[in-house]
């Protein structure tokens, strides 16, 4: 799977490192090949925000990503493109070639139970508080995609 947002430097390296975490506690480590993206190019070879960082450690999860672009092409090696917000989502729809690709696209929020929204917030020009109010909802949406991978391959 890859999660995708726009800098790659704070939802999607987000999501990156819980599911990585959330893998290796199910065991299924070698299962997984999990990876993110942006839409934009602005931060590539950056690291994590330091926020995100920050956050994610305060949880016992080290965030190790470099940020690259999205290109088309990985639509050919991962059978979970998932978008964090819908503008993310429009981008990737753009970049998908056919019906093969738009049906690996998804959107993290909606494997959360009850989302009030199917967004996950840009916390980037936001405070702290933003950065914690994200990792709780990439948490849930983590969570609740890897119970439907589970359930759909039977791991
Ligand atoms: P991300 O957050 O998409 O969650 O990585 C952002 C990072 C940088 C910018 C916007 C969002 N930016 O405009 O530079």
């Amino acid at each position: 799977m890859c999660f995708v947002c726009l800098g790659n430097i704070c939802r999607s390296p987000t999501a990156e490192g819980v599911m990585r975490h959330l893998v290796v506690r199910a065991s299924l480590a070698d299962s997984f090949l999990i990876d993110s993206a942006g839409t934009g190019a602005y931060h590539v070879g950056e690291r994590a925000d330091a926020r995100s960082r920050a956050e994610a450690s305060r949880r016992g999860v080290e965030l190790s990503s470099r940020a690259r672009q999205f290109k088309a092409e990985d639509y050919g090696r991962f059978d979970y493109v998932v978008a964090m917000d819908s503008s993310n989502h429009r981008h990737l729809e753009r970049l998908a070639g056919g019906r093969a690709e738009l049906a690996r696209l998804f959107m993290l929020r909606t494997f959360e139970k009850n989302p009030r929204d199917l967004d996950v917030p840009d916390p980037y020009y936001g405070g702290e508080r933003g950065f914690a109010k994200v990792y709780d909802i990439v948490e849930r949406g983590c969570s609740g995609l890897l119970a439907h991978i589970r359930a759909e391959h039977r791991l």
